[in-house]
């Protein structure tokens, strides 16, 4: 079929042969209507808005799925999804974070999707807490029995363009058995914090004692009177050495490179000195009673971490006195030790370049009496302890490894559309080139929760989370509805977009020269943060800018959709005059007033044209 403006033979009568008087019977009773035009082209026999039926992959099964189940059962109609997820259970980085001390720093009633609310035991809730808040979500909807396949690994992709689908290759962990899997859209909710990783240090593994990483640690393993290195003083590091240092014998910690101990977000509603604390039965009583003091409460909070992004900014009044008041802050919690003092507050970048890391207990832990703090890389692990800087061995029990993740941004298997691997595609020269972080420039129908360029820098995810989902909803139905075969970012569109954040991100405290995972772990790497605050990114993704995406149909002709003339709602019980406004709020057919007709119908008027009263 081509369009190629060389005249349309019209299929319909003119007025003038009408007129003429030829209107056949046939005509007259629609029998010759042809089925196709010149070009082949015919009708599509069903109203504009039917959906066409797609399969919906999401890898892991974490908050971010959770919230995209939830709400795909909502808003979406003939989309079958499956869900593969590595581990035994839901829940990801509140599943498999478990060290002594985990919990959210972001304020528990925050750090929860708008549709769940619930009373939360602390401030800052613990691990299990928030486990079992998106366990219950997943018990309360059935998820693993409607969608989640456990135990299940995603370890190839590749998008056919022949076929429109991506196929996957899955691995089942219990049985070995290794199947494929073809979706239209397969969506990475794999974490950006899941990928943890050991330390580059010689002979760690020799060391017989006990060895654990906080992203893999055995739960309520017991510390009490033992000698404890912790390796790490990142979010996790801080938290886990302010919890066992009253604990432990002798405890040992690394803190390698300068770090700011921030006040902890919403400090002016948390404890004393930013200190976690834990509801009393009065409070939680009120929130239960005061539903919209509740939300008042929730909005004030997020009112202050929404300030946050000014003392991102190089050379703000807010990034001044954030830097004033944590240094204040952090020398009195030091005791004014010049050593750690000098070592550890920084000097040449400002807070909020590394992920601030709010610590209520972690500087006072630094200077007790059963803590020793090395600011050099360790050199060595042995078998029962590891040597210092200076040469000397020091026997412990228990090696902690709080020392993050990988950040790359690499995903850990196969991941390829049109002949090229991710994984080249974004080493070396060219980086990381995101597309507005929901996206894979080149990559079809494929969508990142929390993914490069993210604004994962400061605030909750879970608002986050939410946009991201009902953006992909939006792009998914939209395909539906339209018949689209694929939506590709553009690389134009994403370089683009890259240039823009990287000039911008000069301006931020994330480009300055600290080490941290927003730059893959490296001081120069590459900033991979949102060029904007929270507000800024909820705006620009309210709706997605199709001009940025390459789209490809089912059909030649991309107006297939518009069908036989009629629209969905002519046929599924919806109201057929919505545009008017509704009778009860509801987008329904109304049951209409039989009798409102004898009140107003032109028949019901006498000669001397008064209304007849019944
Ligand atoms: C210790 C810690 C504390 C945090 N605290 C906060 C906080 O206070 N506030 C905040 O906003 N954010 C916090 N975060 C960030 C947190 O990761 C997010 O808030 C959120 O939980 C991310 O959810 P997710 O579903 O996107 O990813 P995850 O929770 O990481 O889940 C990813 C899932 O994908 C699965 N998966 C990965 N690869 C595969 C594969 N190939 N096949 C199958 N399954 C796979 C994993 O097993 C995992 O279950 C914290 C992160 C960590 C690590
Ligand atoms: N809400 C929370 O309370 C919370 C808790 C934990 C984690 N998180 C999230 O998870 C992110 C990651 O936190 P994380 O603490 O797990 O990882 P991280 O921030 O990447 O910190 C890793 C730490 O390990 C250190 N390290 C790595 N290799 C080392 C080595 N060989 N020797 C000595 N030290 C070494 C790093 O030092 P260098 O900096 O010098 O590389 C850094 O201090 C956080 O930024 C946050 O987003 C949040």
């Amino acid at each position: 079929m081509g369009i190629n403006g060389d005249g349309f033979h019209s299929a319909y009568t003119t007025a003038e042969s009408a007129r003429n008087g030829d209107l056949s019977t046939a005509e007259r009773d629609g029998t010759n209507i042809p089925k196709y035009d010149d070009y082949g082209y015919s009708i599509l026999e069903q109203p504009m808005g039917t959906k066409r039926s797609v399969r919906v992959i999401l890898m892991g099964a974490g908050a971010s799925t959770l919230n995209f189940l939830k709400k795909a059962e909502e808003q979406l109609q003939d989309v079958k999804i499956t869900v593969y997820e590595k581990n035994p259970d839901i829940g990801g980085t509140w599943l498999e974070n478990r060290y002594p001390g985990a919990a959210c720093d972001i304020p528990s009633v925050n750090y929860q999707f708008s549709w769940k609310i619930k009373l939360w035991s602390h401030f800052y809730s613990y691990s299990p807490e928030i486990w079992r808040y998106l366990k219950d979500i997943e018990e309360e909807n059935d998820f693993i029995s409607k969608y989640i396949k456990l135990k299940h690994q995603i370890e190839h992709a590749e998008w056919s363009e022949s076929a429109g689908v991506w196929k996957l290759r899955v691995k089942d962990l219990t049985s070995g058995k290794v199947f494929d899997d073809e979706p239209e859209f397969f969506i990475n909710g794999g974490g950006v914090l899941n990928n943890w990783k050991w330390p580059d240090v010689s002979g760690l593994h020799d060391f017989t004692g006990k060895l654990m990483h906080s992203a893999h640690y055995d739960e309520g393993y017991s510390l009490e009177g033992k000698r404890v290195a912790v390796l790490g003083a990142g979010s996790s590091g801080v938290q886990i050495v302010a919890s066992i240092q009253p604990k432990v014998k002798q405890l040992y910690h690394w803190v390698r490179s300068p770090i700011w101990i921030t006040a902890g977000f919403a400090q002016t509603w948390a404890g004393r000195d930013g200190a976690n604390f834990e509801y009393s039965q009065e409070q939680l009583q009120y929130l239960q009673d005061h539903p919209e003091k509740y939300m008042e409460y929730r909005k004030q909070i997020e009112n202050e971490l929404n300030q946050r992004f000014k003392f991102i900014i190089k050379g703000s009044e807010e990034a001044t006195s954030a830097r004033e008041f944590s240094f204040e802050q952090m020398r009195r919690k030091l005791k004014e030790d010049p050593r750690l003092c000098e070592k550890i507050i920084p000097k040449t970048f400002n807070p909020g370049c590394r992920r601030p890391t709010p610590a209520p207990g972690y500087l006072e832990a630094l200077t007790a009496d059963n803590t020793t703090v090395f600011t050099e890389n360790m050199t060595k692990v042995t078998a029962t302890g590891f040597i210092d800087g200076a040469g000397t061995h020091h026997e412990v029990d228990v090696l902690i490894c709080a020392t993050g993740f990988d950040t790359t941004w690499l995903p850990r298997f196969p991941l390829i559309a049109h002949g090229r691997d991710l994984r080249d595609f974004w080493s070396g020269e060219n980086n990381v080139t995101s597309y507005l972080s929901v996206g894979i420039p080149t990559f079809p129908n494929h969508f990142t929760f929390c993914g490069p360029y993210g604004p994962l820098g400061h605030g909750s995810f879970m608002p986050l989370i939410e946009r991201w989902t009902q953006y992909m909803i939006d792009v998914i139905r939209k395909c539906q509805t339209e018949h689209i075969k694929s939506v590709t970012p553009k690389l134009q569109a994403s370089l683009h977009f890259r240039q823009h954040a990287d000039l911008f991100l000069k301006r931020t405290a994330w480009t300055s020269s600290c080490r941290s995972w927003f730059k893959q772990g490296r001081a120069d790497g590459q900033a991979a943060i949102y060029p904007g605050s929270r507000l800024h990114f909820f705006e620009i993704m309210k709706q997605p800018r199709y001009e940025d995406y390459e789209i490809t149909y089912w059909h030649e002709n991309e107006f297939a959709f518009m069908g036989n003339g009629f629209e969905t709602r002519e046929f599924d019980g919806r109201d057929i005059t919505n545009y008017l406004g509704s009778l009860d709020g509801r987008d329904v057919q109304p049951r209409y007033d039989e009798k409102l007709i004898e009140k107003l119908a032109g028949w019901t008027i006498d000669e001397s044209y008064e209304v007849r009263h019944s």
